[in-house]
């Protein structure tokens, strides 16, 4: 299969009935009772109720605003991306509520960090379809 510029095999493809059953299934693969996963606030609010009936800690790095438009704070991230309790990073993208659809450099740089400091990546893209004429939405 072939679309936005990424060609995935079919047998790297496994169903889940939703969104959010794919992501209960992604903690507790790949974390354990009482650690940290990683959230960018403002963000779709079943993250949070999510990641605390699941007996994991929410590790806060709020997106702050800059010339009219919400950016990540790296050295945030990498902050909590270097604490050895947090396993895990829930990112959205694109992002909702704030309608950023990252950019090649922003996903490069949240990817280096977390690949440095062993950090998985699971990645919401949801709303990968639904962008404005101009930007061009790039699946982590
Ligand atoms: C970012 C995000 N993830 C997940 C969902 C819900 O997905 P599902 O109903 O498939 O679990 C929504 C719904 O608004 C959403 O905005």
């Amino acid at each position: 299969m072939h679309r936005h510029e990424w060609e995935v095999g079919e047998c790297e493809i496994l169903r889940a009935p939703n969104v959010l059953n794919g992501l209960a299934t992604a903690v507790a693969a790949f974390t354990g009772d009482g650690d940290g996963i990683i959230v960018q606030p403002p963000v779709f609010f079943d993250f949070y109720d999510f990641i605390k009936e699941n007996n994991r800690e929410l590790a806060l790095t709020p997106l702050f605003l800059k010339d009219g438009r919400y950016e990540m704070d790296f050295d945030g991230l990498r902050q909590l991306a270097e604490d050895p309790k947090n396993k895990m990073l829930f990112l959205c993208n694109p992002h909702n509520p704030v309608g950023r659809v990252w950019s090649a450099q922003d996903l490069k740089q949240l990817g280096e960090i977390c690949h440095e400091t062993g950090v998985v990546v699971v990645s919401d893209e949801i709303h990968g379809d639904i962008t404005f004429p101009g930007h061009t939405y790039i699946p982590f």
